[in-house]
């Protein structure tokens, strides 16, 4: 995982000079669709490689989704499967060793892949922000969470200076820290990882951004702190309008808090469809295998099924669908490339030759 938030960590952002301002300042052209109807980010064919000692790992291929403003995305599949690789690869995060071999991925009309680091910096924090799943790392173990919000404050100059206590104190309160007065003059350290996750939500939420990509935000915490961290994302995002990408390896955990519901496996988007549609009738055989290897409200433990073998290996040859090998419907026409994506009824794409 890169240290720090790109919430704390990058530097003061320009106002953006290319694509819209998702503030909504400039009208669009006369004849461009109506707002409505273009997504607030939209990735198409993002495609991601590492190259290593033992060679090429094609860590994603050909990923597509969108995200409306204001709605929930679930992005979910086993660990492996390119989920925080594709976050990386938005926020402009990704390791060195990787490379994005081809695709779009536009957030209000700027293409985060092909970006400069100046137009990445101005939107990064402001428009588009993420917090991690280990937020006592990200956060600067020798600031106090107070002084680490106001620089936020102050870089993305959300608030006239002397306004900027106020500001703090108001962000600690809305993530729910109490006694916000003296929790603003306490290191991470001195706090729980509950109460560190909301302390990364403030810096994320300090700019007001459009959209906020949460990458695995409750991993390690306790069952009731991570239902509270959840609620208060989702609070926060419907009383900010701000749209939210929720990244689990557990569907259980967000699946009654998405709209819409991304399935990846081994780089790959299997299936994408409105959270209810997935669960009364998932179409892939590996989300019908996710499901059912997900704990369920009043289910016992002994009904819970594995899913069959683990993700493939992602270097050398690899069959037109990466589920292949553990796949019960496998077919010889399975071989066939490329793998289609159907729309099988309004907004549900599957990726399989012989969906369920
Ligand atoms: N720095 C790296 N070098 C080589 N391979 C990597 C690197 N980071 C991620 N990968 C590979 O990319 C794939 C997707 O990883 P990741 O996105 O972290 O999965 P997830 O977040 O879904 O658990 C995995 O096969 C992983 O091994
Ligand atoms: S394409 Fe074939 S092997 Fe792949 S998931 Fe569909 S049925 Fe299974
Ligand atoms: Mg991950």
């Amino acid at each position: 995982m890169p240290g720090g938030s790109f919430v704390a960590g990058s530097a003061r952002p320009q106002p953006p000079t290319v694509g819209l301002s998702l503030s909504g300042a400039a009208p669009p052209p006369a004849n461009s669709p109506h707002p409505a109807a273009v997504p607030l980010l939209a990735v198409d064919h993002l495609s991601v490689e590492f190259r290593t000692r033992h060679g090429v790992v094609r860590a994603l291929e050909r990923v597509r989704f969108f995200v409306r403003r204001g709605e929930t995305v679930g992005i979910v599949g086993e660990s492996g499967s390119g989920k925080s690789v594709t976050a990386y690869a938005l926020m402009g995060i990704l390791d060195p060793a990787a490379r994005v071999t081809e695709g779009r991925a536009v957030f209000g009309g700027l293409d985060l892949l092909h970006a400069s680091r100046q137009e990445l910096e101005a939107y990064r924090g402001r428009e588009l922000a993420m917090i991690f799943q280990s937020p006592r790392t990200a956060l600067n173990p020798i600031r106090t969470v107070g002084r680490q919000i106001e620089d936020v404050l102050i870089r993305h100059q959300t608030v006239p200076r002397a306004k900027v206590r106020d500001r703090v104190l108001e962000l600690l309160t809305l993530v729910r820290i109490p006694d916000p007065d003296a929790r603003a003059h306490t290191y991470p350290f001195e706090m729980s990882g509950g109460m560190c996750q909301r302390v990364m939500i403030a810096l994320a939420i300090a700019a007001s951004p459009a959209l906020l990509i949460a990458d695995e935000p409750t991993t390690g915490l306790d069952v009731t702190t991570q239902a509270a961290i959840l609620d208060l994302l989702g609070d926060l995002a419907r009383t900010n309008g701000m749209a939210t990408v929720l990244i689990s390896h557990d569907l259980g955990l967000i699946a009654e808090r998405c709209d819409r519901i991304v399935v990846m496996h081994a780089g790959h988007v299997v299936e994408e469809a409105p959270a209810r549609a997935l669960f009364s009738a998932p179409r892939h055989p590996y989300t019908a295998r996710l499901l059912a290897s997900t704990p369920r409200a009043g289910a016992k433990l002994a009904d819970l099924v594995p899913i069959p073998g683990g993700v493939p290996d992602l270097r050398g040859e690899l069959s037109p669908c990466r589920y292949r090998a553990r796949c019960e419907r496998a077919a010889p026409e399975c071989d066939e490339p490329p793998l289609p994506r159907t729309e099988i009824a309004p907004e549900h794409l599957v990726a399989c030759r012989r969906p369920l």
